[in-house]
């Protein structure tokens, strides 16, 4: 099976950059994965998924970060103990995987080498292997037991973005698709969970408008050395890949963390110069990440919250606030808030200068090991 991609779409289409224009296409790739998922409900890794008894999800780079989030997807939905771990790491430990393991490797390219073996290792140790890829025939795809694909065409710039939500939508709907087939979820369910989601490209339309206020707030803070990215529970991964976002694009150096373990070490760093993006949604653990803020401030600390919240509270709290919409679903919150994430990565790479698409001493593909 081929897919076709329009030579037309591998240009910049009026947008400065490629990332730029990668960033703004998400409300299309996003509905596009929506229905290349709904096409495929009949892939054989849901009947599998009925054997499994333990799950390993391996990835490199925002791949990685989409695979920690996929975690607590599938821990709620499908109720599968899963791990996640860099396929540089994995590949080289004594990990116990039988024929009861499905390995999920996560790759934009299908071609990432670390990925590739770490799977086909696993599979040669019987265990099952998903690929959830973005580039169709890839050598990933062919080497796996079975592939679901993300639909967001090429992905020029260096800097993974629009293939990001792509497979955050995809793990999310796989949760769910797989807890309806292992009895976790009834049909009703399932289908309020998709009418939630298929609200997502608007929701990140909206999110879009921001990009102005985003750009201001990027003129305030592109002269300093250090970010500190936060966030808890889902949102935990986004601050990590807002952080290697900046680091790639910008050479800014950037620490992504969970929220609550500030604590015990990143809290020494903070002092008025230190931008903190808090990643801050009015979900189950808001109150937590409000105690955060206040530990930041009460050290001078520069407060950048990412929120669609409008409490006084968080808004004393805070030097600037980028708005996102409210959410009926709190799983979606990860999807909508990383897109503030890259558009402030974006404004503050540029705005110093930097070479957006092609990041030094970085390669869109990895292939060696
Ligand atoms: C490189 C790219 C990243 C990407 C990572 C994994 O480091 O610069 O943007 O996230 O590889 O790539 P993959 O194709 O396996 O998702």
């Amino acid at each position: 099976f081929t897919v076709k991609w329009d030579l037309a779409a591998a240009e910049k289409g009026g947008f400065k950059h490629f990332m730029l224009k990668e960033i703004y296409e998400q409300p299309k790739t996003i509905t596009d994965t929506i229905s290349g998922f709904f096409s495929d409900l009949n892939n054989p890794v849901y009947n599998e998924i009925k054997n499994i008894q333990n799950i390993v999800i391996i990835a490199c780079g925002t791949s990685y970060h989409a695979g920690l989030v996929g975690k607590f997807w599938i821990e709620k939905f499908v109720k599968i103990p899963t791990i996640v771990d860099y396929a540089s790491e994995f590949r080289y430990r004594d990990f116990p995987v039988n024929e009861k393991t499905l390995i999920i490797a996560i790759s934009q390219s299908g071609e990432t080498a670390d990925t590739r073996f770490s799977a086909i290792d696993a599979r040669k140790k019987s265990a099952k292997v998903l690929s959830i890829v973005n580039v169709v025939g890839s050598s990933l795809s062919r080497e796996s037991d079975f592939v679901i694909y993300t639909y967001c065409g090429p992905e020029i710039g260096v800097a993974a973005t629009k293939t990001f939500t792509a497979q955050l939508i995809t793990l999310l709907l796989f949760s769910l698709k797989a807890g309806l087939e292992r009895g976790n979820l009834t049909q009703e369910e399932f289908e309020k969970y998709y009418n939630d989601i298929i609200h997502l490209p608007h929701l990140v339309n909206e999110v879009l408008k921001q990009d102005k206020a985003i750009e201001e707030i990027s003129y305030k803070y592109h002269n300093v050395k250090d970010f500190l990215f936060l966030g808890r529970g889902l949102n935990y991964p986004i601050a990590l890949e807002g952080a290697l976002k900046l680091k790639e694009i910008s050479y800014i150096h950037a620490e992504g963390y969970p929220a609550g373990e500030m604590k015990h070490g990143p809290i020494a760093l903070i002092d008025e110069n230190l931008p903190v993006v808090c990643i801050v949604p009015k979900d189950s653990l808001y109150e937590k990440m409000i105690s955060n803020i206040q530990e930041v401030k009460a050290r001078k600390g520069i407060v950048i919250s990412v929120s669609d919240s409008q409490d006084s509270h968080l808004l004393s709290l805070s030097d600037n606030i980028i708005k996102i919409p409210s959410v009926e679903n709190e799983n979606l919150y990860p999807i909508v808030s990383v897109i503030p994430l890259q558009l402030l990565t974006y404004h503050i790479a540029t705005i110093l200068g930097k070479d957006v698409d092609q990041p030094r001493n970085l390669a869109k593909t990895v292939t060696v090991e």
